[in-house]
C-alpha cells in the first residue's frame, strides 16, 4: 500500500504493543510533550481535548491559560459529531490530524518518523483484549516518573473494566445500511441523517454498542465528551471504532457509504494541523483511509464475525425483510415519563389499537406480505451526572409486582454517554436529550410464535449496568439524575 511514494502508516493493535520502544512507547512520549504546551496552542494536549468537546466547569486545569481567543473557541471547539451519520467520518478527520500532531512530536522528542496510533481492540476473542492496554494503566513509572497514559477518576484502578459480552458486541456489524432513519425505526450502522449535530438525538449502530458504553464503562473523564479525549486511551478508543467501519465497509460488497451529495460534500469541518495552521475537510476525503491526510492502515481488518454464525443468520433474515419499504408506523406509547433512580425500574407501553391495526394492513397490502420490523424507542433521555449504561428487558412483570429481569428477554445497552450536553436547554436539540433506538423484531416473532405478544401493553425493565466493584463509592457519588421521556415502539 502507498500514497504516492510514501509508505502509509500501519495502526497496530495495542494490546501486541508495550515492549521497547514501539508506537505506545512514544506516545507516551510525546502525550507529556504535548501536556507542555500552552492552551492556546492548537497542537498542546488540552486543545486538542476541547476540540472535541469543552466545559470550563469540568476542565481539571480550569483557570489555567493562556485561553485561546474566544472566537477560537467558539469556531474550533465542541466539534465532535455525535448521534448523526457523520459521527465517523468527522472522527476519521480528527483522528488523522491528531496522529499527524503526535508523530510530529515523536521526532521531536527522539523518536522514528511514520509514528501510528494504536488502536484497543475490546472485543478480540482472547478474554485479555478486554483489559485496558497495561502501559495506562500504572500512576507512575518503572523509574518513578509519572505515568503520562494515567489519569485519575476511571472506573477501575486496575485495567480489568468488567466489559461485558454486551459491552463489547459486535452485532452492529452485521447491519446495513450506513444512513439510519431519524423516525424512529432503523437508527442505521453509522447513525441518522442529520445535519452538523454535537450532542442530542439517536446514535447509530455502532455508536451505541460499542462506542458510546465502552465511554460509560471507563468513566471518569471518558464518561463525558466534555472531557473525554483528556484520557489517552480516547484516541485508541477511537482508533478501534474507526478500524471496525473498515471492517464494516469491507466484509460484504453490498455494505457501502452513503452516496448522498449532502453526507459527502454537505458540511465541512474545522481543525488545526501540527503546524497550527487551519485545514478543513469533507466527509468524501474521509473514505479512502490510504488517501486521508498521511494515509494509513491497519494491521488486521479481517471479519470478526466469520466466527459467529447464529449473529450472521440473524443478519441475513433482517436484511431480507429490509426489501419491501413500508412507512413506519408508531404504534405505542408510554404515558409518563419514567424516572430511572433506583438500580431497576419498570414501565409500560400501550398500544394504540387503530394503528397497530393500519400498520398491519399496509404489511399485508405488500407484493409479499411480511411481519413487521419492530423497533423500541427509548426517547428524550435527559439527566445530569454520569449514569452509565442501563440494560433493556421487555415482556417482564408490569411495574408494581416485582421487577425481575429473569423473566423477560434482554434487547440492548441504553447508554447514557452525552446525557448532560444533550440535555441542556441551550444546545442544538433544545436539550431534547438522548434517544436509543433497539431493534426487538425476533424477540417479538418469538412471543408471537407462543401466543405471548399481547399487542394492548408491553412491559419494559431498566437495569443498571453493574458498575465495577472498586468504584462502586465513587460512581455513587457521581450519581446522577436520568429519566426517560417517552418509550415508544415502531412497526416498520
Ligand atoms: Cu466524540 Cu467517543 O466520542
Amino acid at each position: 500500500m502507498s500514497n504516492g511514494s510514501q509508505t502509509v502508516r500501519v495502526r497496530k493493535n495495542a494490546q501486541q504493543l508495550g515492549n521497547g520502544q514501539d508506537d505506545l512507547f512514544w506516545y507516551a512520549k510525546s502525550v507529556a510533550e504535548l501536556k507542555s504546551r500552552l492552551f492556546n496552542d492548537p497542537t498542546s494536549w488540552r486543545y486538542q481535548a476541547a476540540v472535541h468537546g469543552y466545559n470550563t466547569a469540568k476542565d481539571p486545569d480550569s483557570g489555567i491559560g493562556p485561553f485561546p481567543r474566544s472566537q477560537d473557541q467558539e469556531r474550533f471547539w465542541s466539534q465532535c459529531q455525535h448521534q448523526t451519520w457523520y459521527f465517523l467520518p468527522w472522527h476519521r478527520g480528527y483522528l488523522a490530524y491528531f496522529e499527524q500532531i503526535v508523530a510530529d512530536a515523536v521526532v521531536k522528542v527522539g523518536g522514528p518518523p511514520g509514528w501510528a496510533l494504536p488502536y484497543w481492540n475490546y472485543s478480540g476473542q482472547n478474554p485479555n483484549s478486554r483489559l485496558m492496554p497495561d502501559a495506562f494503566v500504572n500512576p507512575t513509572l518503572a523509574d518513578g516518573t509519572t505515568n503520562p497514559l494515567f489519569v485519575d477518576g476511571r472506573n477501575s484502578a486496575t485495567n480489568d473494566f468488567q466489559l461485558s459480552d454486551q459491552i463489547v458486541s459486535l452485532q452492529s456489524l452485521s447491519h446495513s445500511p450506513f444512513a439510519g432513519d431519524a423516525s424512529g425505526s432503523d437508527p442505521g450502522f453509522g447513525g441518522p441523517q442529520t445535519a452538523f449535530s454535537h450532542f442530542g438525538g439517536t446514535s447509530g449502530l455502532l455508536e451505541s454498542v460499542p462506542h458510546n458504553v465502552i465511554h460509560d464503562a471507563i468513566g471518569g473523564l471518558m464518561g463525558d465528551p466534555e472531557t473525554a479525549a483528556l484520557d489517552p486511551i480516547f484516541w485508541l478508543h477511537h482508533a478501534n471504532i474507526d478500524r471496525l467501519w473498515e471492517v464494516w465497509t469491507h466484509r460484504d460488497v453490498s455494505f457501502v457509504d452513503p452516496t448522498d451529495a449532502s453526507w459527502l460534500t454537505g458540511v465541512t469541518f474545522e481543525l488545526h494541523d501540527s503546524t497550527g495552521a487551519i485545514q478543513s475537510y469533507i466527509a468524501s476525503q474521509m473514505l479512502d483511509t490510504t488517501a486521508v491526510l498521511h494515509g494509513y492502515a491497519y494491521d488486521d481488518i479481517s471479519d470478526p464475525l466469520r466466527a459467529n454464525p447464529a449473529l450472521l443468520a440473524f443478519a441475513s433474515r433482517i436484511q431480507l425483510m429490509a426489501r419491501l419499504p413500508h412507512p413506519p408506523h408508531l404504534v405505542a406509547t408510554s404515558k409518563v415519563p419514567i424516572n430511572l433512580k433506583v438500580p431497576i425500574t419498570a414501565a409500560e407501553v400501550v398500544f394504540d389499537k387503530q394503528t397497530v391495526q393500519a400498520a398491519a394492513q399496509s404489511l399485508q397490502a405488500l407484493p409479499t406480505p411480511r411481519p413487521p420490523r419492530v423497533y423500541l424507542n427509548l426517547e428524550n433521555v435527559t439527566g445530569t451526572g454520569q449514569p452509565g449504561t442501563y440494560e433493556v428487558y421487555i415482556d417482564t412483570p408490569p411495574p408494581g409486582q416485582e421487577p425481575r429481569p429473569q423473566n423477560g428477554y434482554f434487547v440492548g445497552l441504553m447508554s447514557t454517554f452525552g446525557l448532560e450536553a444533550a440535555s441542556r436547554p441551550g444546545g442544538p436539540h433544545a436539550g431534547s436529550g438522548l434517544t436509543t433506538v433497539l431493534e426487538i423484531t425476533e424477540q417479538v416473532q418469538h412471543l408471537r410464535s407462543q401466543n405471548r405478544w399481547d399487542e394492548s401493553r408491553l412491559h419494559v425493565l431498566f437495569v443498571k449496568e453493574p458498575p465495577p466493584q472498586m468504584a462502586q463509592a465513587m460512581v455513587r457519588a457521581r450519581a446522577a439524575d436520568v429519566s426517560v421521556g417517552r418509550i415508544s415502539i415502531y412497526y416498520h
